[in-house]
């Protein structure tokens, strides 16, 4: 045949590949989430995530040392308080698991890590939403001055990125507000922007006995909406964010594309709990090959347009060398 192309000439080798590869994810993109416990000594594996642990404050040095030699300097993390009440006062415990924690890590690694915490009242309210609940109603205002509190008192523990995940109006120039108010000029926001309300948190709500009375829709996005994804990170950006956050991954690749078009900072998506115990069970199974998926769902993440990725995988991937 007489071809004027032939693709397939730069696909030939696996150097000839690797040579034209457009798309890459290394170490720096990856953010590993840890799910934080009250008391010391506990290393417990999560039921519904797989080589995903609820760790005390000292384990979780113990952990994110040995994250730190794989080369994941960028942490997340999540607390799980023994007592919980109807406006997640524990959230603002100077002496709560977060806090402790991030005095822990910043005393230990100092700047060789970055530390990012969830900033949600999910897993500290009684009725499991992420805002007051007055007369069955998720509250706006109210919820976003005690999610700022919350901010605040991950800043003042030495948190380097807040990261509101709760998807109340407003609450990204609230949190910038009182930080600055407090000195916390150089804390970053990174805005769970386009959150929507999906059955892939499943695990996640386990692991932090979050699940909500009711559900989550009159604050988390409808997942019929891109366009709308769209503005509330427009929104969040026009606040303050420094960064932005699209969530799940996988299913609203296309809402990470659009996304990547209209803001210029930097653009994260969410690997969710359900995304990576999907992936985990059915490797477990035998019926996937559990390196070249992870492989195929992070390149695919980074090729939609995704700068960061929060992903549970990170340990295996790089421990394993799947990337
Ligand atoms: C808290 C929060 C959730 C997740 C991150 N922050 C759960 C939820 O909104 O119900 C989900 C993370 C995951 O599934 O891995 N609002
Ligand atoms: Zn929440």
């Amino acid at each position: 045949m007489n071809l004027l192309e032939r693709p397939r000439r730069l696909r030939a080798t696996p150097i000839m590949r690797e040579l034209v590869a457009e798309t890459s994810v290394e170490a720096r993109h990856l953010i590993t989430p840890h799910f934080v416990v009250e008391g010391s000594g506990h290393c417990d594996e999560i039921a519904s995530m797989p080589g995903v642990n609820h760790v005390s404050v000292d384990k979780l040095v113990t952990e994110v040392e040995a994250d730190l030699k794989l080369g994941l300097k960028t942490h997340l993390l999540f607390g799980i308080p023994s007592k919980k009440d109807e406006h997640g006062s524990a959230a603002l415990d100077e002496n709560g698991v977060v806090q402790q924690a991030l005095r822990a890590l910043k005393e230990k690694f100092g700047q060789d890590i970055i530390t990012v915490t969830d900033v949600c009242l999910c897993a500290y309210t009684s009725h499991g939403h992420c805002g007051f609940l007055e007369n069955g109603l998720v509250v706006n205002d109210p919820s976003v001055e005690q999610l700022a509190r919350m901010a605040l008192s991950h800043a003042e523990a030495g948190c380097d990125i807040v990261s509101p995940s709760d998807m109340m109006d407003g609450r990204v120039s609230a949190i910038r507000e009182i930080l600055d108010d407090g000195g916390f000029v150089n804390t970053s926001i990174l805005a769970y922007s386009a959150k929507y309300a999906s059955a892939y948190y499943g695990p996640f709500r386990d692991a932090c006995d979050s699940a909500p009375q009711g559900d989550r829709k009159t604050y988390q996005m409808d997942p019929r909406n891109a366009r709308e994804g769209v503005l509330e990170t427009l929104l969040d950006v026009a606040e303050g964010a420094d960064m932005v956050m699209v969530k799940p991954a996988l299913a609203y690749l296309d809402v990470v594309r659009r996304v990547r078009e209209e803001v210029l900072c930097p653009v994260v998506c969410y690997n969710v709990s359900g995304e990576y115990s999907m992936v985990k069970f059915a490797a477990k199974a035998g019926l996937v090959n559990e390196e070249a998926i992870v492989r195929e769902n992070l390149l695919a993440m980074r090729r939609a347009g995704s700068d960061l990725i929060i992903t549970y995988h990170g340990r295996d991937a790089l421990k394993q060398g799947w990337i």
